[in-house]
């Protein structure tokens, strides 16, 4: 498909219109919808973790460990505190991509994607005509392997969004290259394990900053409908002061309450498969609301595109044989959510052998 099914409706628009319906591609049925019960009061929260030690370059303690490898197997969702990164760099990635998003219709859209890469500023995922819509619109960029990043799809206002953009993902990316490393060792593996699956030095990583903007009838539809992310591994930088990311646990919606300054860290299906069901991959999805607009982040990690995804060897036995085949890149796997849109883990489960 090389261009959108129907033409694009930016939610920036619609929020703005002053209308006080939305659309009713934008409804979702009540069985999605956000109910209050699964809202505020609920008590389960993501656990935090705690690096503090190791980003100063001590070596990875276990208690450490332990927490990190529980929350990957329990929950595939955690917030990182003192991971280490530049707070600066942080702010100012918030600041040009809220910048960007609050220029005018027309600027964006110089930007405007296709489904083909979907590159540049887009409102919706999936290409199925009449499918039903989320309430955000997005700019998504190719940032590794390199010879793919293509500055001239890259917003060149504000200023200083490339330089920004540039050294965020830089720093993100290194924090992915030690998490794998923990990662790996969390499920026994050698070290290096996930770095070397993930292709070497020729891994791959994509940004995607989403916009949600205030929404007249939040409790009729979802800033992002239920998904699991596609890649390795994801870091959200999430708005400090709006909720709206909501985590799968046991069949609950759990809502993530930032710390400010955190990272939002989830596995991605790819590393679900690599550990043969170990570590999960969680669903989530966004909700809005009608008094505030969010701006969010999201850093996916991936593993060289043409690398068939299998479990790890090491983690097979008679009594815990391979869930999914070695038979799916991850440029083919990642084909299914650019074509049907979020659809909740059903792309993953459909993969499993048994
Ligand atoms: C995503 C995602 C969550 C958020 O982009 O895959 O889940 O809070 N984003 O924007
Ligand atoms: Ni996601």
């Amino acid at each position: 498909m090389q261009q959108w099914p129907e033409p694009v409706i930016h939610v920036q628009s619609l929020s703005e219109s002053g209308d006080r319906a939305i659309p009713e591609r934008f409804i979702k049925p009540p069985s999605e919808r956000v109910t209050a019960h699964q809202g505020p009061e609920k008590t389960m929260s993501i656990p935090i973790i705690d690096i503090g030690g190791i980003a100063n370059g001590n070596k990875f303690d276990e208690e450490t460990m332990r927490a990190l490898s529980n929350a990957c197997k329990e929950w595939g969702f955690f917030q990182l505190v003192n991971h280490g990164m530049n707070k600066e760099i942080i702010e100012k990635a918030k600041e040009v991509w809220r910048e960007f998003f609050h220029l005018p219709m027309i600027e964006k859209q110089a930007f405007a994607n296709s489904p083909v890469t979907y590159e540049g500023y887009g409102s919706r995922v999936g290409v199925e005509k009449n499918a039903s819509l989320d309430w955000s619109d997005y700019f998504f960029l190719n940032i590794f392997p390199k010879n793919l990043r293509n500055y001239e799809k890259w917003p060149s206002f504000p200023n200083s969004l490339r330089e920004t953009t540039k050294n965020y993902t830089k720093e993100v990316v290194k924090l992915c290259m030690m998490l794998m490393e923990m990662l790996s060792l969390g499920l026994g593996l050698d070290k290096e394990y996930f770095r070397e699956a993930f292709g070497g030095d020729e891994y791959g990583a994509c940004l995607r900053a989403c916009f949600y903007p205030k929404c007249p009838q939040p409790e009729l539809t979802l800033g992002l409908s239920s998904h699991s992310d596609p890649g390795g591994l994801t870091v959200l930088l999430s708005d400090d002061h709006v909720t709206g990311l909501q985590v799968r646990k046991d069949g609950e919606w759990v809502t993530v309450k930032p710390v400010p300054g955190a990272l939002i860290i989830n596995i991605g299906d790819q590393i679900q498969v690599m550990s043969n069901d170990i570590y999960k991959s969680a669903e989530h999805r966004v909700q809005v609301n009608s008094e505030k607009e969010r701006l969010s982040i999201a850093l996916f990690f991936n593993p060289k595109g043409d690398i068939p995804i299998g479990p790890a060897k090491q983690l097979l036995s008679a009594h815990k044989p391979a869930l999914f085949q070695h038979n799916i890149t991850f440029n083919e796997y990642r084909q299914f959510i650019r074509k049907r849109g979020p659809t909740g883990k059903y792309q993953l489960e459909s993969l499993k052998t048994m």
